[in-house]
């Protein structure tokens, strides 16, 4: 049973996809608590599996999906509810701030007025106060001049602007848990690091998954931060923490691969998600790999409250 401070509960959580090629697991055994308030950033290569563990939560996976385990919200299993029960928790009680602005905005109605229809829809406010509401919400991500901008249509805003728009609209529903799937993805260097603040003061009360490849992002905006590899989670542990003293080779390796860190690439390449290699995944490029990592399964070792790790040489 978690703790009445844990707000989500991932429990042995598989999502796979059955394809002509085979069955592709995309996320595989996967066990996350995530703290009321706690923001978590998961970070790995592409294709690890992140977005498909976000997609999970919020239930939006394609219906070929085979998804098994719990994810436990407020006493309920977001995985036993009905598509109905499903709709009135999504943007209410958990929210995506979606990844791109490009798709995601329609390009016909004006901002404010796309923000009003979350909040009318959520909060039950009439037309008016849900419009005041959403120069209100505009406001609070620092856009500039609110109300003349939420008369705006997309195109006439700028990428960072819209990254805004997104982060208000995703909150718009006053969400408890939030999902932000690279919310800073296509930014430049400046814009990022504003969004990065914004998203971490607008985030402040609630709890937060925030998918990244940006491990410096996550360790502004997050308390800890999950590392994910070929499907499993390989190491969890405090932001600081794992910027400064990473326990798993794997994150260690992802560390030293950054730019800022000296851009040294891991040797190798992610593997197949259809047959994964036996033993512990990562043992094909771990400088560190010894015979039994080629044989037996690393299971992920609890380090204490806030941290675990999946390495035989890690405990
Ligand atoms: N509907 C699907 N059918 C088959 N395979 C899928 C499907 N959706 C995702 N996958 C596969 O699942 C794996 C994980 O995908 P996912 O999008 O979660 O990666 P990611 O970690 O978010 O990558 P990125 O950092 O590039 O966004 C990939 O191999 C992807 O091809
Ligand atoms: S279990 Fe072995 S192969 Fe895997 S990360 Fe640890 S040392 Fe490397
Ligand atoms: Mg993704």
């Amino acid at each position: 049973m978690a703790s009445p401070d844990v707000m989500l509960d991932i429990i042995s959580l598989r999502a796979h996809f059955p394809t002509q090629d085979g069955l592709v697991k995309a996320v595989d055994e996967v066990n996350l608590q995530i703290g009321k308030t706690e923001r978590v950033g998961l970070i790995g290569e592409t294709g690890c599996g992140k977005t498909v563990l976000g997609m999970s939560i919020i239930r939006l996976l394609l219906p070929s999906a085979r998804i098994a385990g719990r994810i436990i919200y407020r006493k309920r299993d977001l995985l036993g509810l009905s598509e109905e029960e499903m709709r009135l928790l999504r943007g209410r009680e958990i929210a995506m701030i979606l990844q791109n602005p490009a798709t995601s905005l329609n390009p016909v109605l004006k901002v404010g007025d796309q923000i009003a229809e979350v909040i009318r829809l959520h909060r039950g406010l009439d037309k008016d106060a849900a419009k005041s509401e959403a120069v209100q919400m505009l406001d609070a991500a620092m856009i500039p001049e609110p109300s003349k901008r939420a008369d705006q249509y997309p195109h006439e805003l700028s990428g960072g602007m819209k990254e805004r728009i997104m982060i208000a609209m995703g909150l718009a529903g006053q969400p408890s848990f939030v999902i932000a799937d690279e919310p800073t993805k296509g930014l430049d260097a400046i814009t990022k690091k504003e969004i990065i603040k914004l998203i971490r003061d607008m985030t402040v009360d609630r709890s937060m998954l925030m998918i990244t490849h940006d491990l410096n992002a996550a360790g502004e905006a997050c308390d800890r931060i999950a590392v994910m590899y070929a499907g499993e989670l390989l190491e969890v542990a405090p932001a600081q923490a794992i910027l400064s003293d990473p326990s798993h080779p794997y994150t260690q390796g992802f560390i030293r691969s950054l730019p800022s860190r000296g851009l040294h690439p891991i040797a190798g390449s992610s593997p197949s998600l259809i047959e994964p290699p036996t033993g512990c995944r990562f043992h094909p490029r771990c400088p560190r790999a010894k015979d039994i990592c080629k044989r037996e399964h690393p299971p992920m070792i609890s380090l204490g409250k806030a941290a675990s790790v999946r390495c035989f040489l890690c405990t």
